[in-house]
């Protein structure tokens, strides 16, 4: 029986699982490293931090168990982060993260001068702060003799497969992320790495998330206490591991992930691309596509409200204390914009804000609206899904946030869905070790690993009394970023 490590390289830590090819999970490890806010709107991170975590993690991960069986490796990162390495493959600076919103003016350059319909046309989607291509611009523009040393353009999981292989690779789901990939067709696409000043020898090669890019380098292995000849799956953007990972694969699958980050995840056989740009269209990690909503706040602004503002770590206490029949009749609202927005408003001026208290407003009123602040604003990307004609009835949840049975029970009410929670909580994670089980050849595909791996352990209905409270409220909440929008720029 072979072990796969499965690697979910997150915002605020690496998670690693040791799994065999049936499904059974043998070690958790989490190793956690800072992120840097050196601006209001700027997010940086290390990669150095992501390799140390890596090195340390996996010898942590297999101690007490026989390494010799490992066959396979895959990672499941967050998106869209800037790498860039010299003619060394040295780092030049910090990556520039998904959640970053330094580069508004080169969005407005890009959406507004080369336009929203060329862009589309050459990548299926528009600019966002987040995505790649716009920081790329931001580092010619702010800083040119970094942008001079560049060989070498990656996301962050490319890097760590990189340091474990020596490969610079990136698979189509994560690259679909870049602004420089001709989605539809799975190419770099020439008009955006001209416009953006890079030449097609300094992006990685593209892979399919189930494909081998290589071995681990002798070196790594005996650092990281492996045999020889692991293979190493390309690997997928977190939001596509985290769907293989709850089996949302194939047509018309739904997956809601509740981490730093809160995306709404549509998968589909077929390319298809949203007309006004609000859902991203990305390849997805079985082959296909998906469409996507990311809000860049979620599961954080809870963290932001407890651990911050409150300064506790009981976050159980805090929910307990919201009473039954407060459901759906919160008279206090909070938009949930703390690092600005993505989808669908693509607003990096936006803020957090609390509206509506009173002097009988309580602490649990302030910490329910951020509960159904997350949730209205993952609506927000539904009601995008809806007027395309994608209906969803249900959908798979996972990611930290999904941990609490009450935001399960505020989501599934108000976006009137049933909810699928899956047996194993690990997203991303088991999703990178599901594409290593497929690149080693135990499946032939993804959608059999799904099929043998993904159940479902418990389901959340939508209440009919709740749904029609909820729905009054997502009405009136959607009213208030509109009504208080010019402000923000103004506010900073
Ligand atoms: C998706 C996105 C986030 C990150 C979080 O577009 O930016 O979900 O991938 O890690």
């Amino acid at each position: 029986m072979n072990y796969y490590i499965g690697i979910d390289l997150g915002t605020s830590a690496m998670k690693l699982l040791l799994m065999d090819a049936d499904g059974r999970i043998y070690n958790t490890v989490s190793r956690e490293y800072p992120l840097e806010f050196p601006k209001a709107g700027w997010s940086q991170q290390n990669p150095e931090d992501w390799r140390e975590a890596l090195l340390a993690g996996v010898p942590e991960l297999l101690a007490g168990f026989d390494a010799s069986r490992v066959a396979g490796i895959g990672c499941g990162g967050q998106m869209h982060g800037l790498v860039v390495l010299d003619e060394h493959d040295r780092v030049i600076r910090p990556a520039i993260l998904w959640n970053d919103g330094r580069t508004a003016k080169q969005v407005d350059y890009l959406n507004d001068e080369i336009g929203k319909e060329r862009l589309s046309e050459w990548t299926a989607n528009i600019a966002f702060a987040g995505f790649t291509a716009p920081k790329i611009l931001w580092m010619k523009e702010n800083e040119p003799e970094n942008f001079e040393k560049i060989a070498k353009i990656m996301l962050p999981k490319d890097y760590i497969n990189y340091i474990l292989t020596g490969v610079h690779a990136c698979d189509y789901s994560d690259a679909s992320g870049m602004l420089l990939l001709d989605v539809k067709n799975k190419r770099w696409s020439r008009e955006m790495l001209e416009l953006c000043d890079i030449s097609e020898q300094k992006m990685p090669k593209l892979f399919e998330s189930y494909d081998c890019i290589g071995t681990v380098l002798p070196e790594m292995a005996e650092k990281l206490g492996l045999p020889e000849n692991v293979r190493v799956a390309a690997g997928a953007g977190d939001n596509a591991a985290a769907a293989v990972g709850t089996g949302t694969v194939g047509e018309g699958g739904c997956n809601i992930s509740l981490g730093t980050s809160g995306t709404v995840f549509i998968s589909s056989e077929s390319f298809g691309v949203d007309k006004n740009n609000a859902l991203h269209a990305f390849a997805h990690a079985d082959g296909g596509y998906h469409l996507m909503g990311c809000m860049l706040s979620a599961a954080s602004c809870n963290k932001w409200l407890m651990e911050d503002i409150l300064q506790t770590s009981d976050y159980s206490a805090e929910q307990e204390a919201i009473a039954e029949d407060k459901l759906g009749e919160n008279h206090v609202f909070f938009l949930p914009y703390l690092m600005g927005e993505r989808s669908p408003i693509n607003d990096t001026n936006a803020r957090g804000t609390f509206i509506g208290m009173t002097m009988d407003t309580a602490r649990a009123d302030l910490v329910q609206a951020v509960l159904e602040g997350v949730a209205f604003a993952i609506r927000d990307s539904v009601e995008v899904a809806k007027d395309l004609g994608i209906e969803i009835t249900r959908s798979k949840i996972c990611g930290g946030g999904a941990k609490s049975k009450l935001w399960k029970r505020i989501f599934a009410n108000v976006l009137n869905v049933e909810l699928q929670c899956p047996e194993s909580e690990q997203g991303p994670g088991m999703g990178g070790a599901m594409l290593a089980m497929v690149a080693c050849g135990a499946y032939a595909d993804v959608k059999r690993v799904c099929e043998k791996m993904v159940r479902v352990a418990s389901v959340v209905k939508p209440e009919p009394e709740l749904v029609t409270k909820y729905e009054n409220r997502y009405q009136q909440f959607k009213k208030i970023y509109p009504a208080v929008k010019r402000l923000f720029p103004e506010i900073q």
